[in-house]
This record gives C-alpha cells, structure tokens and sequence, in this order.
C-alpha cells in the first residue's frame, strides 16, 4: 500500500502531513510514502532528508494521486486535485466538513472516503492523535510570544538603580487548551495571569498554573458531557462583561481563545469594553478565523483602536511550521496506525471502532 501527500498551498498553509521522522515509522508499518518534489524546502527539509528515510518523489500531483491508496494532507484538496480522486481512495486531514459541505459531499458520492481529524473523539485512545490539542498548545505559547514582542513594554518585574518597571498583566479569555498554555507561557516570562472560562472545571487548572481565576457567577451548568463549553446564556453574559469590565482596565495583554465546537467564536470584548483597557496594551484574538472573540478583530490585521492594537491571524501555526508539522504529522501518524490492518496490509474502515466511525466523513 502507498501512501502520498501533495504539497499544500504555501499562501495559506505552511505545514506538512509527513516528515522525515513519519516516513521511517511508515516503513515499519509495510507502508510506501511518495511525496511531491520539494514537498517541505519551504521548511528547510530537503527531499534528500526525506528520500534517506525510503520516501519516493514525483513530479506532479496527478502521478502521486493516481499512485496512492491514502492521500494525507492538511486541507482539503483544490477542487482539479479532488476531481482524480478514485474509486475507494482514502483522504485524511482537517477537512472542516462544515464549510467544505459541498466538495465533501461531491467526492462521498464517488466513494472515495474522508477522514476529518478535527472531528476526533476527545477519549485516552484517541489523545495520541488529538490534533485540535498538539495545533492550540503551540498556537497558545505563539500568541503570547508574539504579543509580547508587540507589546512596547518589559513583562517581568525588574528592580533595577533606575526603579522599578512593574510586571506586566495578562488576561486570558478561555482556559482551554491554547489558554492553559497561553498561562504557562505567559508566567514563565514572568506576566501575572489572569484567566476566566465558561467551564469552571479549568479554575483548577489555571490556579495549578499560578494563575488567578475569575469565576463569572452561574458557571456551575456551562460544560457538556464531553467536556466542551455550552453557549452562554444572555443573563450569564452581562455578568461576564461586568466581571471583565473591571478587570480590563488594569490589563496590559489579553489573549483571547474562547471557542464553542461547531459554531462561531463568542463575541466577549465588545467595543465599549476594548475602550477600558489602557492605551498601548496588545489584544491577540486567537479565535480570529471563527470569528473573533473581539469585536474589532479583523483577520490578518492589526487594528489600532485609540492605542490599544488588536492582532489576529487566519493560522499562526504557519509561524511555527516545523514545530506544527512535527507533532501534526504524529498525529497523523497515529491514526492510520489505527486505520491499516497490519496482519491483512490493508486499509480497514471498521466502523465499530469509536475513532474510526466519529471522523469519518
Ligand atoms: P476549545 O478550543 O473548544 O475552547 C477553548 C476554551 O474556550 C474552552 O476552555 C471553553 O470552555 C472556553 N470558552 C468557550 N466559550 C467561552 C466564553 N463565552 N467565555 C469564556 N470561555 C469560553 O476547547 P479545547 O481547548 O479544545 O478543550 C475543551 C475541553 O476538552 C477541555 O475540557 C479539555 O480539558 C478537554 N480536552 C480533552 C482531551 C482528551 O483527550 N481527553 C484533549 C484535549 C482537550
């Protein structure tokens, strides 16, 4: 069996489904790996790298295509790459179904299957896998790298001949993933951290962080059984503007993160609460392509609203690409393990298996 990876479009996406390190794990399984030419130079890995761990190159996208039993990517395929899937093929990626509906749907009824990481299970079996974890861990230490050195001011407190430059303080909306890590990162350069979240669940772990917790009252009844948030409720947001309304005024940096699974991003800063927070201080909205947490967030820019900038980008994983394709492509990795039928060498869809059946499009 062979599996192949196409390159991605480098305007939007900087990372790869398959690395050196993948390949050889590949190899072990039976499995072949043939990649496009110059399929990651943009990252510093040569084909050489990857040829030395048994990958093959080809010359265009239709030879690996038509050559392979699996095509792993990133994203979805253009619509002229889509169209030479076959009979049978499988496709894995992140292939947001919700928006892609139509391509989705096209390519299901030539039976060729999908596989959506996004949509894996949240259970143990599964961690090993979780891209939506190994993508916000290094999005949430990214966004705090990056609003630190927008920032025009030191983050820890120094005491120096001169005085005292007091430490910076950081607010950050949604304890989640990327927000627990947003927290670590942020203390660890000495910032004190602040954080609040629909779930209180994450009061515990932002407080084992050393974070201070902000906990907006009606909180009990905000989780799903899954572990997700729910939509908040009109009563519960007023409380939650009034609590941050008073916190945003002493803010230096506010790292948004706050996400509902399948839905918009929940508007939380509105425009007369960005007004509070002091002059110079960096708003990094993570949640910019679902939306935006803040209300004057724009995608890809820095908006300045009376000296507090507002930065939100399309996928800040593209900032740190080696980093995102080396845990993304283990993730990877991890699933078609799961996927591949070692003693038949074959692909098997067993649709009992929980893994299996939840990501399948
Ligand atoms: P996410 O990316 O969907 O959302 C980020 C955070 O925003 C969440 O903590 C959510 O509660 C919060 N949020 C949503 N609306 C909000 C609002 N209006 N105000 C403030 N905060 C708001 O979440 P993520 O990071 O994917 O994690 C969600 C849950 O999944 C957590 O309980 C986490 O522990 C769990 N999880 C479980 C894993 C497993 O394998 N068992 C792996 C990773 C996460």
């Amino acid at each position: 069996m062979i599996i192949g990876s196409i390159s991605e479009d480098l305007s939007l996406e900087k990372r790869v489904a398959i690395t050196p390190d993948t390949v050889k794990k590949y190899k072990t399984l039976g499995l072949d790996v043939c990649l496009k030419k110059s399929y990651a130079s943009h990252l510093g890995i040569s084909d050489d790298q990857y040829m030395k761990e048994g990958a093959s190159f080809l010359e265009t996208n239709e030879e690996i295509i038509s050559k392979s039993d699996a095509i792993l990517q990133l994203n979805i395929l253009k619509d002229e790459d889509l169209n030479k899937l076959k009979q049978n093929q499988i496709l894995v990626g992140v292939l947001n179904p919700y928006v892609n509906e139509k391509k989705i749907k096209e390519i299901s009824s030539k039976n060729i299957k999908c596989f959506s990481l996004e949509l894996l299970p949240r259970i143990t079996r599964a961690q090993s896998m979780d891209i939506l974890s190994s993508q916000a861990n290094l999005a949430g230490y990214k966004a705090v790298v990056d609003s630190f050195a927008y920032y025009q001011k030191a983050i820890p407190m120094m005491m120096t001949a001169a005085g005292t430059i007091s430490a910076a303080k950081v607010l950050v909306v949604g304890a989640g993933v990327a927000g627990l890590q947003a927290i670590a990162t942020a203390k660890r350069m000495g910032a004190i951290v602040f954080a609040t979240d629909v779930r209180l669940a994450s009061k515990e772990q932002v407080e084992s962080l050393g974070g201070k917790f902000l906990t907006v009252e009606g909180s009990e009844n905000m989780e799903t059984e899954g572990g997700y948030a729910k939509e908040a409720s009109e009563d519960f947001k007023a409380k939650q503007e009034e609590l941050l309304k008073e916190t945003l005024k002493k803010i230096d940096i506010v790292i948004c993160t706050a996400l509902i699974p399948g839905k918009k991003a929940p508007i939380i800063l509105k425009k007369d609460m960005i007004e509070l927070i002091p002059s110079g201080s960096v708003i990094y909205d993570l949640a910019a392509s679902q939306g935006g947490n803040s209300e004057l967030t724009k995608v890809d820019q820095i908006v300045d609203n009376n000296g507090v900038k507002i930065m939100g980008e399309a996928n800040i994983l593209n900032k740190l690409p080696v980093s995102a394709s080396n845990l993304y492509s283990k993730n990877m990795f991890n699933f078609i393990n799961n996927l591949f039928d070692k003693e038949k060498k074959t692909f098997e869809i067993n649709l009992e298996d929980e893994i299996i059946e939840k990501t399948k499009v």
